[in-house]
């Protein structure tokens, strides 16, 4: 299994914060966002991963995470001209997929959840993982039949047909490439990761898991802001815990 974190885009919607750095390097508490999805490829023991990244600062990606072997993997880098979707990822990352299966995560998605074992018995399809969420109108939103069967995934729609979001966790197999080889931009000029997992869908090969812990996309203000305050709370509960084991009670 290859990995890809998708690191692109221009960070629009968190200006003036990416006006000079890119959105995957902004601090989420006390390490750079991009480390959350890169740490979730590495818990589930994926060790030979892509980076993809935006031309702008392109050079501080690599000065921050080198060849990889500090982290005890292999990254490989590839730019994202220009911001046309998604599911290109598939398209610039075709020679580094090769004949392998591939996991995507999304540089600005943080899980609290381990998904070693999904990634371990993934078979073949597609397999993506769903969270209810407040605001679907800002996601890839699935629709659910009266048996809980996944119908449709519908792009940021003005009127979401559930309350489930596609989170930036994707496992697909190697026929990923050349489905995104035939998919068409959208109305927005994007290669569309949900018109992927369609594709996926339509052939009955896409199959719905849910994310149990919290999850964050960090693309706007609040979501950034709800993210920091989780992960701080987290790693003050941890210090406390390596405190308390250090030190004998009284
Ligand atoms: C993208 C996808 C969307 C998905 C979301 C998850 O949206 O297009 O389907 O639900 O990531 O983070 P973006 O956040 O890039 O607008």
């Amino acid at each position: 299994m290859k990995g890809i974190i998708l690191a692109g885009g221009s960070g629009s919607r968190l200006q003036p914060l990416t006006k000079v750095t890119s959105k995957q390097l902004l601090p989420i508490y006390n390490k750079p966002m991009i480390f959350f999805p890169l740490q979730s490829l590495l818990r589930a023991g994926i060790k030979d991963i892509l980076i993809i990244i935006a031309p702008d600062h392109a050079g501080d990606f690599l000065k921050l995470l080198g060849s990889g072997h500090e982290f005890g993997c292999k990254f490989t880098y590839e730019i994202q001209d220009k911001p046309e979707g998604l599911a290109q990822a598939f398209l610039i990352g075709a020679n580094f997929i090769g004949d392998d299966n591939v996991t995507l995560i999304l540089g600005d998605n943080i899980f609290e959840d381990d998904f070693s074992e999904d990634i371990k018995n993934f078979k073949s399809g597609g397999r993506v993982f769903a969270k209810e969420v407040k605001d679907p109108e800002r996601f890839g939103v699935v629709e659910f039949d009266e048996n809980n069967q996944a119908i449709s995934i519908e792009e940021k729609p003005a009127q979401p047909k559930s309350s489930y979001a596609v989170t930036g966790m994707y496992i697909y197999d190697n026929s990923v490439v050349e489905r995104a080889r035939s998919l068409q931009p959208s109305a927005r000029g994007e290669l569309e990761i949900t018109d992927l997992n369609n594709l996926y869908l339509h052939d009955g090969q896409l199959d719905v898991a849910f994310v149990k812990g919290r999850w964050f996309d960090t693309g706007t203000f609040e979501s950034l802001f709800e993210a920091i305050q989780v992960v701080r709370q987290k790693e003050l509960a941890l210090s406390q815990e390596n405190q308390a084991v250090r030190e004998p009670l009284m």
